[in-house]
């Protein structure tokens, strides 16, 4: 029998437009208020892609950091996969893209929609190539440029979100690494958050709102994700033999301080065990749990040996979650 492999994270990085947008600035244009954001959502800014940035841009970005971080060169790469609902163009996928910037041709490259769950799909695809032996570098990104896709008059949606990146690369190690994964969908809640502009329905610009913009029942969506975010990281502990309070850290998708708080006392976590980004990057999708994970990293905060949960929850719906050794 061949020894057990772990995917490993070997590096992180992250990327963030520089422009910055805050609740006052939206206050300029959409009838909101800093202090209604705030309260509901914990948001107090959020980045934006430049003119003309785009989804791959933001991920190269991210990529270059975290393949420094890790000491791996892009030539070494088996699979680069990229979590996003934002991709540059229909196709190729933002994955080849990158893939070609990087100068890591030769390797396979694709993407994941997953929505906001992106990023936690495509680690769980990218840990099962590492443990099966297919592959030994991988090279895992969330990006999202969101701000493309909101209606902003819209002051129910286009407060929530914005841009950003994050990546890791994984590497096969012998000790130690991701120690599980865990991913769930349920397709018959597709209203409740999504963007209905398609390419098989069809462009019909004629009606209401064809436009490319997100559509969401925030209050049910909130409800929903408590739930499911609950089940999932009580799940992650069973399936690992662990008590609530054995976790390290939290690192959670960034949608709402209010989520990441219920998540936190499932957990029996108090707050300064759990990353939060959200206040100053709002909701990047797919590039919240990287980002938020390679902020934790640079500032010292995580540190090897410990024992990180990461979840996220999106439309589709989708969520999961993965719990590591870093
Ligand atoms: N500024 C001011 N008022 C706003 C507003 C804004 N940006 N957005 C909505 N409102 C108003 C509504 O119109 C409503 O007014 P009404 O009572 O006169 O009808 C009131 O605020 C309450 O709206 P409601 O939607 O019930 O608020 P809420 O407490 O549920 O908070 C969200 C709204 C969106 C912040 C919250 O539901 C949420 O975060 N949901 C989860 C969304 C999410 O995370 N999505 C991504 C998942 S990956």
């Amino acid at each position: 029998m061949s020894a057990q492999v772990f995917a490993r994270i070997a590096g992180t990085g992250s990327y963030l437009p520089e422009k910055v947008l805050t609740n006052d600035d939206l206050a300029q244009f959409v009838e909101t208020s800093d202090e209604w954001i705030r309260d509901r959502t914990g948001i107090r800014q959020r980045h934006i892609a430049a003119d003309g940035e785009t989804t791959c841009d933001l991920a190269e970005q991210a990529s270059r950091r975290a393949l420094e971080a890790a000491g791996v060169d892009a030539s070494e790469l088996d699979l680069i996969i990229v979590g996003t609902t934002t991709p540059d163009i229909i196709f190729p996928s933002t994955a080849c893209l990158l893939q070609h910037r990087l100068g890591a041709n030769g390797c396979a490259a694709f993407d994941v929609n997953a929505a906001c769950s992106g990023f936690i799909y495509a680690l769980a695809v990218g840990e099962k190539f590492i443990r099966s032996g297919t592959a030994k570098k991988v090279l895992v990104v969330g990006a999202e440029t969101l701000s493309r896709m909101l209606d902003w008059s819209d002051r129910s949606t286009c407060v929530l979100f914005g841009d950003g990146a994050g990546a890791v690369v994984l590497t096969a190690d012998a000790e130690t690494g991701i120690l599980s994964t865990h991913l769930h969908a349920d397709g018959g809640k597709k209203e409740m958050l999504y963007n209905p502009v398609g390419v098989s329905v069809g462009f019909k610009p004629e009606e209401k709102n064809a436009g490319v913009r997100v559509l969401m029942a925030g209050n049910d969506v909130f409800k929903y994700a408590v739930k499911a975010l609950d089940s999932v990281v009580d799940e992650t502990l069973d399936a690992n033999g662990l008590q609530r309070g054995d976790i390290d850290w939290l690192i959670p998708h960034q949608a709402n301080l209010r989520i990441i708080q219920a998540t936190a006392k499932r957990l029996a976590l108090s707050m300064d065990r759990v990353i939060v980004t959200v206040d100053r990057h709002g909701n990047t999708s797919a590039g919240s749990v990287p980002l938020a994970l390679d902020e934790a990293v640079r500032s010292g905060r995580v540190q090897r040996g410990q024992l990180l949960l990461l979840e996220a929850f999106g439309g589709g719906f989708t969520w999961g979650s993965a719990l590591l050794r870093y």
